[in-house]
């Protein structure tokens, strides 16, 4: 499949977008780390084209993880960087941004009558002001890469279709498009420049994320990650530092290290005499923690696979290390584990958590899936217990969502949505009950 492609904007129209509006977690027990819009103390000047340059006003609307939120950040600066205004509206802007998550159908169905509701200010409002050019309308991240040719053929007004590898390109192929009013669909997984983390625009003054390595090679079976985001790429261990180093000088003393899996984070490269090192998670925490003037670190997602007493004993040892663990382990039956691809039985993610009790004795959270195919009710009673032993603090509870090519797509998802409902309501009562137990203790 040609993955850039540079054409007129003449493709026949079919709406997809007529997927109700919900909130993008309605199934999970508790609101992910917020995903905002970003950009909400932006300028409102007009439009301009100029001799410093054309300056449109963009609009960035963000779904999924932190991740997402990270990147649309991290776009942000670009454009800020190049003069160009972040607003609060999309029907203010010429340049609207879908950021865009893959992870469940209810995410993409969201995303998708989100992008739909776009064709109107398409063709009300076709051209940006004082020129010719029609708005830019894009749907970018993880979306792209899974339904993005589709979307390309279904949403003519859809005139920008970028990958989560061509996050640096955007600015570049947002001129073209507004000068050429050609459509670009770029969905090639390839390195993300650097550049894009160096630049300073943050929405939250306190904390910042720094993104340590994107994609995921684990493939559970169940999930879209590693095909929308690409393999595991760790980023230079001395680029993150530097960048955490910025955030303190710039005043953003607490930064949450993100990646799929931070323990899978390892940085190799070359020594004297051709001598390779390897950077782990452990070495990086510990760089980071060492930064004079970081007040907090902490890390998301934390895998069962890897997670090592000698993190945990880092963990304990600094006291900028936030005590706190997110931990999904998804299903409390070694049957649906297996079946899952996680890579662990349920006794090792136990005796993870005992050791991470004795050692660090912080908080704890995690994801769960009920409904996997196959679940009967005894596994499911597994993962209750789990549940009741473990005491998250909060739990982010899904229902398993069938996602094409995928391995578990091709198992027939033998639960019936009722059941799904039921076990789901079941876990997410039990947890509020835990949750609310240990807020009264606090
Ligand atoms: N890398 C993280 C998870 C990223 S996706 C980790 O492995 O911990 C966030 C969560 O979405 C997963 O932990 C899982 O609980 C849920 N999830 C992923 N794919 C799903 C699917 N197909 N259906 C339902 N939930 C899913
Ligand atoms: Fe998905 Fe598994 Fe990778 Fe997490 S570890 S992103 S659930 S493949
Ligand atoms: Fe969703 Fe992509 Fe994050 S699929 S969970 S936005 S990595």
């Amino acid at each position: 499949m040609s993955k850039h492609k540079d054409i007129n904007n003449n493709a026949s129209r079919d709406d997809i977008g007529s997927n109700a509006l919900g909130p993008l977690t309605q199934n999970a027990s508790a609101q992910m780390p917020s995903h905002p819009n970003i950009g909400l103390n932006a300028a409102t000047q007009p439009l301009t084209r100029s001799a410093s340059g054309w300056h449109p006003k963009v609009f960035i609307k963000t779904f999924g993880c932190q991740m997402n939120s990270r990147d649309s950040e991290a776009l942000s600066g670009l454009f800020v960087d190049r003069g160009y205004r972040i607003v609060e509206k999309a029907d203010d802007a010429d340049v609207i941004l879908v950021n865009t998550c893959s992870v469940r159908a209810h995410a993409e169905n969201r995303a998708i009558s989100f992008l739909g509701s776009l064709k109107s200010i398409q063709n009300s409002k076709f051209k940006i002001k004082n020129c010719q050019s029609p708005k830019v309308i894009g749907l970018i991240g993880c979306m792209a890469r899974n339904l993005g040719e589709e979307i390309y053929k279904k949403m003519p007004h859809v005139n920008l279709i970028c990958g989560p590898g061509c996050l640096d390109k955007i600015p570049d192929y947002i001129k073209k498009v507004s000068e050429k009013g050609s459509r670009i669909i770029d969905l090639e997984d390839r390195d993300r420049n650097e550049e894009l983390y160096s630049l300073s625009f943050k929405v939250d003054s306190d904390r910042a994320g720094v993104v340590i390595s994107t994609g995921c090679s684990n493939y559970c079976s169940y999930c879209v990650v590693p095909y929308v985001r690409g393999n595991l790429r760790p980023r230079n261990h001395q680029n993150i530092v530097d960048e955490v180093k910025n955030n303190i000088k710039a005043g953003v003393g607490k930064i949450t290290l993100l990646g799929q899996n931070v323990n899978d984070y390892h940085y190799q490269f070359k020594i004297q005499n051709s001598k390779l090192k390897i950077i782990t998670f452990v070495d990086l925490l510990k760089m980071i923690s060492d930064l004079e003037g970081l007040k907090e670190v902490d890390f998301i997602s934390s895998n069962p696979r890897n997670s090592s007493v000698e993190l945990f004993k880092l963990m304990a040892e600094r006291s900028n290390i936030k005590k706190h663990l997110h931990i999904p382990f998804q299903s409390g039956s070694d049957r649906v584990l297996k079946s899952m691809n996680r890579g662990y039985a349920i006794a090792d993610y136990l005796d993870t958590i005992k050791k991470y009790k004795e050692i660090v004795g912080g908080s704890l959270s995690a994801d769960i899936i009920v409904g996997f195919p196959n679940e009967e009710e005894d596994d499911f009673l597994a993962t209750k217990s789990v549940v009741e032993k473990v005491e998250f603090k909060y739990a982010y509870i899904f229902k398993y969502s069938p996602r094409l090519g995928t391995a578990a797509a091709n198992m027939v998802d033998s639960v019936s949505t009722e059941y799904k409902e039921k076990r789901h309501k079941e876990l997410l009562d039990l947890q509020k009950q835990i949750s609310r137990k240990l807020q009264k203790k606090c």
